[in-house]
């Protein structure tokens, strides 16, 4: 499998918007966000949790959402909330939903039971079996603990998503700066958290998110945070405000050059392993060597670029014999 399926959605910014706001529903569908998420869990209060079901479905049905992956956010599993959330958005509107995001996650079991549920109601309204998705949200130490459990509980995992606030606050972090370094630590606190979400989803063969940056009027401070996972390899990042959704299209997008190296390492490889190139297996471009890990390496980066609608500025020429 390669590292990253190119027919999974792209999800370079995944949008959050309280289901309890009927206006910021309708905002969002004219915002150039990849992903839109409704949310019932911790942007709504306990007292407008119903009524934002309502609002959500009325949503999905009603509204606009072209190009936008669609996803509604239910209560996690310690709640009363969640049974209620899964059945009223997917009777209500599954016909318009792409994925459920199940948040603080703990283990693969809870996943299990979201796949069960999704598949009776799917059954019982005439849905479609299993089209729609989960996105299991990360946000505490023993669902750190199983992030490989959870990427592998149910084939409709499509994302693992770092919940960084409840995160914090469950591993105690000594920080108030959600995403931001920490000036008594001498490194990145946040590498070996990123990169066990990015390891369980690539394991599994689906797309890893990074969570919220809440100082979102500092759209400078969004892109180092958002560069940092970027760098790593996470395919998107959650935005919590329009100013942050141009900002995760360009950090999560190949850079141009990038793009461009792919595409050429595709149309040289392909060149100089065929009959006329020579049949080789391994072939300079440049002062550069290129073998079939580097195919792999220009796959994953020429589909991220294909899916963001990037155009190539450089063209393969074979030598001259
Ligand atoms: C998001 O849900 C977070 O806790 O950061
Ligand atoms: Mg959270």
């Amino acid at each position: 499998m390669d590292a990253v399926s190119p027919a999974l959605r792209p999800r370079r910014s995944c949008l959050a918007v309280p289901g309890s706001s009927t206006k910021m529903m309708e905002k969002a569908q004219g915002l150039p966000a990849d992903q839109v998420f409704l949310d019932l869990e911790d942007a709504v209060a306990p007292g407008a949790k119903e009524g934002a079901r309502k609002n959500i479905v009325a949503a999905l049905n009603t509204g606009d959402w072209t190009g936008k992956t669609r996803v509604v956010r239910v209560n996690d599993l310690t709640t009363k909330w969640t049974y209620r959330d899964v059945i009223e958005v997917v009777e209500g509107a599954g016909a318009n939903l792409d994925c459920v995001m199940l948040p603080k996650v703990q283990s693969a079991e809870q996943v299990h039971w979201l796949d069960v549920l999704l598949t009776q109601i799917e059954t019982t309204m005439g849905f479609e079996v299993g089209r729609i998705g989960i996105e299991a949200q990360i946000e505490n130490a023993i669902g750190l603990i199983n992030a490989k459990d959870i990427a592998f509980a149910s084939d409709r995992i499509e994302t693992v998503i770092f919940g960084p606030a409840d995160f914090l606050a469950s591993i105690q972090m000594r920080t108030t700066v959600v995403g931001g370094l920490i000036s008594e630590y001498p490194g990145d606190p946040y590498h070996h958290i990123l990169m066990s979400i990015l390891l369980a989803a690539r394991a599994k063969g689906v797309q890893a998110i990074d969570g919220p940056f809440l100082q979102i009027r500092d759209v400078d401070a969004f892109r180092e945070v958002a560069g940092r996972s970027a760098a790593l390899g996470f395919d998107g990042k959650w935005v919590l405000h329009p100013g942050q959704v141009d900002a995760a299209n360009e950090v999560y997008s190949p850079r141009q050059e990038d793009y461009d190296w792919a595409e050429l390492v595709l149309d040289a490889y392909a060149h100089y392993t065929s009959p006329e190139g020579g049949l080789l297996g391994a072939a300079m471009i440049g002062d550069e060597m290129i073998d079939e890990a580097s195919r792999k390496m220009a796959l994953v980066i020429a589909a991220k670029g294909r899916a963001a609608g990037m155009a190539r500025t450089k063209k393969f020429e074979p030598p001259p014999d």
